[in-house]
Parts: structure tokens; C-alpha cells; sequence
């Protein structure tokens, strides 16, 4: 197919969150795919399995006709080159977010030239973050209005087994 932007929005998405979501958002509006790209990050353990973490970003970015959830079994630039993609997606809330992703974007321009594009994140979502909405719901915090749909019972009930048994997560 010719001349359809691709873009990827990548990341760990344990869970998905309104912040990922608004991100996913405003790339749809800008690329003709956008494809959410469950990665694996090897600095963190997660809470929500694989198909967990997928299955709740596909509910999430339901409404969104141009986009859709993919895994990412290995490296992000791979998969980017097998779909066709020549743009990456991240949104910005901070300078710690910036120094995070700044070596990230720049290996991945170093490894195949993909670029990444930074939003910075709205105003309304800005203090979302997913180790911190694991953080409220392990104490019994409300977390329901700072994810889409369906995330929060998931969170709770991966909290619950966790607790009930097997290891815990790193973020
Ligand atoms: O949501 P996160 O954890 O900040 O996302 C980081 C992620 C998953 C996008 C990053 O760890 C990643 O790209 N993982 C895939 C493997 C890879 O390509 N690693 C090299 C990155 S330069």
C-alpha cells in the first residue's frame, strides 16, 4: 500500500491508562494507522500478563477505527520494520519522562532510522502513570477514573491474586 503513515505507539501498558490513551488518541488524528505496540521492557516485571495487557488496550482504543494492539515479541525497530511503520509515538509529561525516552528514541533512530514523535501530555491526565495507579489500587485507592474501561477490575484482581500467592511486580 502507498503512502499510509504508520505509526507505533509503544510501551509496557500495565495497565493502559486515560494518559495512553489520549496519547493513542492524538496520534490517530495525525498518522493513517496507528498501531498500540504491547513491548516488553526488560527493566520491569509487570502485574497484568501479556494477553492481559493487550486485551485491555484493545477495549480501550475500541473507538478508534484506525487503530489497533499488537505484541511486540522483541526489539520495537523490528517490529516496526515488518508493519511499515516510520514513526514512533510517546507522550511527555515531564523532564524525567524526557530523560527516559530521549536515549530510547535516539537508539531507535541509531538502529533503523524510525523516528519518535513526543506529545506532551494534556494537562487533564498529566499526573497519570501506571506504577502510580498500581500504587493507589494496592492500598485501596480509587483508581477507577484514571483508566479506561475494565482496567480497574483487572488491576484489582491481578493485586489479589498476587497477594493471595506468586511474586510481586517491579515497575
Ligand atoms: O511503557 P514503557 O515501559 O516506558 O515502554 C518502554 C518500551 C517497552 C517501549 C521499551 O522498553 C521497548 O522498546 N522495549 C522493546 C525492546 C526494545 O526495542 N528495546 C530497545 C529500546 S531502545
Amino acid at each position: 500500500m502507498a503512502d499510509v503513515s504508520i505509526a507505533v505507539c509503544p510501551g509496557s501498558f500495565d495497565p493502559i491508562t486515560l494518559g495512553h490513551l489520549d496519547v493513542v488518541t492524538r496520534a490517530a488524528a495525525l498518522f493513517d494507522q496507528v498501531v498500540v505496540g504491547v513491548a516488553v521492557n526488560t527493566g520491569k516485571r509487570p502485574l497484568l500478563d501479556g494477553p492481559t495487557r493487550v486485551r485491555l488496550a484493545e477495549k480501550a482504543v475500541a473507538g478508534l477505527p484506525n487503530v489497533r494492539v499488537e505484541r511486540v515479541p522483541g526489539l520495537l525497530v523490528d517490529f516496526c520494520r515488518e508493519i511499515g511503520a516510520t514513526a514512533l509515538v510517546k507522550g511527555l509529561r515531564n523532564g524525567a519522562d524526557y530523560d527516559g525516552e530521549l536515549p530510547m528514541a535516539l537508539m531507535n533512530r541509531h538502529l533503523t532510522g524510525v523516528e519518535t514523535v513526543f506529545l506532551p501530555a494534556d494537562r487533564a491526565v498529566i499526573h497519570i502513570a501506571s506504577s502510580l495507579v498500581k500504587d493507589v489500587a494496592r492500598y485501596g485507592g480509587e483508581i477507577d477514573d484514571l483508566v479506561p474501561d475494565g482496567v480497574a477490575d483487572a488491576v484489582r484482581a491481578a493485586l489479589a491474586e498476587r497477594t493471595s500467592g506468586a511474586g510481586g511486580e517491579t515497575r
